[in-house]
């Protein structure tokens, strides 16, 4: 061995033992300390994740504790609904009796003053207005008692609809005697289109006669003297529609989705709210709904008139409760 190769030899033991000595010092201390500091944060995260985990699950508990509260008080609330309605039915119901005492009583008055008085002077005579008045009254106070039983019955799924076999012509040719009365007392021109063809349906005659008459009695109240209303209906496609059409007063565009709730009356004329009690278009959408049909108002606005109208199927199903 040459000098040269010991020397070679010897700078390369150096070496190795300067590297190893460099690996067991890295070894010893930095990576230890490494080790340490990556303990340390992992404990640190999991102690992060539990106490996250432990304020997830009081949050948990509580939601389970306020959605509990809220099923009690949605049944509370189911409960006093019950009530209300079953209130709302028993006391127009038992209104109805001594209602109708009134009007009995009332009309024998009237034939009798009738009789007695001059029939020339019959509407100037106080007695008389005030007989008719009462007349007019109860009139009314019945209205609302059928219109809160009615709604009493469609809160509690009652509705019933008896489908039957009937001639709609008839029906409408029924309802329109009936209002042509009204719409010449008070000076306003009712008109009836006549479809050329019979239409035979398979409806509730009855409550569809309440949904008609609704529609033309609201016409007539929100329809000046002079005004015009005109009534159509054709069947189309297995459908049969419905329109009463006014030149009244109109409603805004807001208010043509909201007239159709429960006791909401537009602001069109402000006398005219006192004389109803906003139930009539929301009984006549539950029936038209329960004879799987639709229900709707078109109108210009505000003194533009409107277009009532409604659709059904010409045949439902021969049984059916709303809701
Ligand atoms: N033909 C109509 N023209 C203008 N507004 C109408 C007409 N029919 C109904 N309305 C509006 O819809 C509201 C609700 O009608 P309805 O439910 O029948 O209740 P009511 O006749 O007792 O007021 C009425 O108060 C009125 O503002
Ligand atoms: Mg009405």
């Amino acid at each position: 061995m040459t000098l040269s190769q010991f020397l070679l030899s010897y700078s390369l033991l150096i070496i190795a033992s300067i590297a190893l000595l460099t690996y067991w010092i890295t070894r010893r201390f930095v990576l230890k300390k490494v080790n340490r500091k990556i303990m340390k944060a992992e404990h640190n995260y999991q102690q992060q994740i539990a106490d996250l985990q432990s304020r997830l699950s009081s949050k948990v508990h509580m939601l389970e504790g306020m959605v509990e509260k809220l099923q009690l008080s949605n049944q509370e609330l189911n409960r006093l609904n019950e009530i209300r309605s079953k209130f709302m039915s028993v006391v127009a119901h038992d209104l109805r009796q001594p209602l109708s005492s009134i009007q009995g009583f009332t009309s024998v008055l009237m034939m009798d003053h009738h009789t007695q008085t001059n029939q020339a002077h019959a509407t100037t005579n106080p007695d008389q207005v005030a007989l008719n008045n009462i007349l007019k009254a109860t009139d009314n106070m019945n209205q609302l008692m059928a219109d809160l039983m009615d709604i009493s019955m469609i809160e509690s799924g009652r509705l019933k609809v008896d489908a039957q076999p009937f001639s709609f012509n008839s029906l409408v040719d029924d309802v329109f005697t009936l209002q042509l009365v009204n719409a010449q007392k008070r000076g306003i021109f009712l008109y009836k289109h006549d479809y050329p063809k019979e239409i035979t349906v398979v409806a509730d005659r009855f409550r569809l006669s309440q949904v008609i008459n609704n529609l033309i009695s609201n016409a007539i109240k929100f329809t000046p003297q002079k005004g015009k209303i005109e009534i159509y209906f054709y069947a189309q496609n297995g459908n049969l529609t419905l329109k009463v059409t006014d030149n009244g007063a109109g409603i805004v565009h807001d208010e043509k989705e909201k007239i159709f709730q429960k006791f909401h009356q537009a602001d069109n004329i402000r006398g005219l709210k006192k004389q109803g009690w906003g139930l009539g278009l929301s009984i006549a959408q539950e029936i038209i709904l329960a004879h799987n049909g639709e229900i709707g108002v078109e109108s210009a606005g505000l003194g533009q008139g409107s277009t009532f109208w409604f659709t059904i199927p010409q045949q439902i199903a021969v049984t059916t409760t709303a809701h």
